[in-house]
C-alpha cells in the first residue's frame, strides 16, 4: 500500500483528534501518503479530500471535536452512494481507508470493503455502544463531563431538598447513564435496556428516602428512556417534593479529552495503520480484556453486548 485515507463520521467524540494524529504520524512513519477526508462520508462523496502532513496534526491532541469535521450522511446508506464513494476512493488511489466513528459509520465501511476498498474501523462514540469493544473513544471524557455537571445539580438539589432528574446522552444505550449513576451516587438510574421503568416504584422509593433522612433524590435518566420533564411532573404531583428536570445535551460531546481518551485513541489510531501495513483487510480495532484487538468488520457488526448486570445491581445496592 502507498496511500491511506482517514475520516471521522457520525457524532464527534473527544479523542478523535488524538486518533487522527496517530493515524497520520504512524502512516508517515511508514512512508505512506495520507489523505484526510473532511466531513465524513459526505466529504468523501464531495471529494473534500486533503493531503496531510505531520504538522497538520500538531497541537491537536488536547482539542475536543474533530479537526476533520464530521457528518451523518444519508447518501452513504444507499447502494448508489456506496458505489460512488468506492469509485472516489479508487480515483484518489486510497489503498486503505480508516473510519473513526460508531456502528452506523462501520456499516458504511463494510459496504466499501464489499466493493473492494480495504477499510479499518476505529470505535469513536461517547455512547460506548459498539459490541466488539469495551472502550470507545470519547466515552471517558463524556462520563467525566456529565459527572461534573451532575455534581453541580446535586449541590443545588440538596440545598433545596429537591428531586432532580438529569438526562444524559447515549442514544439507545444506557452506558453513560449507568456510569454517571455510580460516579454521582444517584438514587435511581433509568436505562433503556430495562425496557420499562415503574414510576410508582420510584415514587414509593422517594417517600422511603425522605424517611431515611436523605435531602435529595437524584435520578439519572438515559436519553433512550427520555421523557424527563414528564417524569419530573409525575413525581412532583405524587410526592409533593419539588422536582426539576435537567437535560445535559451536547455539552457532553465537547471538551478536551481525558488522558485515557488521548492514550487509547493514540494506540488505536496507530494500530489501525499497523493493520494496513501488515496487509490485513476489513478490520475493526477494539479493546478487550486489557488488550488492543481487531476483528473482521462483519464479525464485529454481528456481535452483541448489553449492560453489565453486576455493575447495575451494585449501583442499586449503593443507593441506600
Ligand atoms: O452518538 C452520539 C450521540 O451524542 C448520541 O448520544 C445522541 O443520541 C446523538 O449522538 C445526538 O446526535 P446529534 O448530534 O446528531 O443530535
Amino acid at each position: 500500500i502507498r496511500t491511506i485515507g482517514v475520516l471521522t463520521s457520525g457524532g464527534d467524540a473527544p479523542g478523535m483528534n488524538a486518533a487522527i494524529r496517530a493515524v497520520v504520524r504512524t502512516a508517515l512513519g511508514n512512508e505512506l501518503k495520507v489523505r484526510g477526508i473532511r466531513r465524513g462520508y459526505s466529504g468523501l462523496l464531495n471529494e473534500d479530500i486533503i493531503d496531510m502532513t505531520a504538522r497538520d496534526v500538531s497541537d491537536t491532541i488536547q482539542r475536543g471535536g474533530t479537526i476533520l469535521q464530521t457528518a451523518r450522511c444519508q447518501e452513504m446508506c444507499t447502494e448508489e452512494g456506496q458505489q460512488r464513494a468506492a469509485a472516489i476512493c479508487k480515483k484518489y488511489e486510497i489503498d486503505g481507508l480508516i473510519v473513526i466513528g460508531g456502528d452506523g459509520s462501520f456499516k458504511g465501511a463494510r459496504a466499501l470493503s464489499n466493493l473492494g476498498v480495504n477499510t479499518i474501523g476505529i470505535p469513536g462514540t461517547i455512547d460506548l455502544d459498539i459490541a466488539c469493544t469495551e472502550y470507545t473513544i470519547g466515552f471517558d471524557t463524556a462520563v467525566n463531563t456529565a459527572m461534573e455537571a451532575i455534581d453541580k445539580v446535586r449541590d443545588t438539589s440538596t440545598s433545596h431538598e429537591r428531586c432532580s432528574i438529569v438526562e444524559v446522552m447515549g442514544r439507545d444505550a444506557g452506558y453513560l447513564a449507568l456510569w454517571c449513576g455510580i460516579a454521582n451516587g444517584a438514587e435511581r438510574i433509568l436505562l433503556p435496556e430495562e425496557h420499562d421503568y415503574n414510576v410508582d416504584k420510584i415514587i414509593e422509593d422517594i417517600r422511603l428516602n425522605r424517611k431515611r433522612g436523605k435531602k435529595h433524590y437524584i435520578i439519572i435518566n438515559a436519553e433512550g428512556v427520555g421523557n424527563s420533564v414528564q417524569i419530573a411532573k409525575t413525581i412532583e404531583e405524587a410526592t409533593g417534593m419539588e422536582t426539576r428536570a435537567t437535560i445535559l445535551g451536547h455539552m457532553q460531546r465537547g471538551g478536551s479529552p481525558t488522558a485515557k481518551d488521548r492514550v487509547y485513541a493514540s494506540i488505536m489510531g496507530a494500530k489501525a495503520v499497523d493493520l494496513l501495513v501488515e496487509g490485513k483487510t476489513n478490520r475493526v480495532v477494539g479493546y478487550k480484556h486489557g488488550e488492543y484487538v481487531d476483528f473482521d468488520i462483519d464479525e464485529a457488526l454481528n456481535m452483541e453486548k448489553g449492560i453489565p448486570q453486576y455493575q447495575y445491581d451494585i449501583a442499586k445496592e449503593l443507593a441506600l
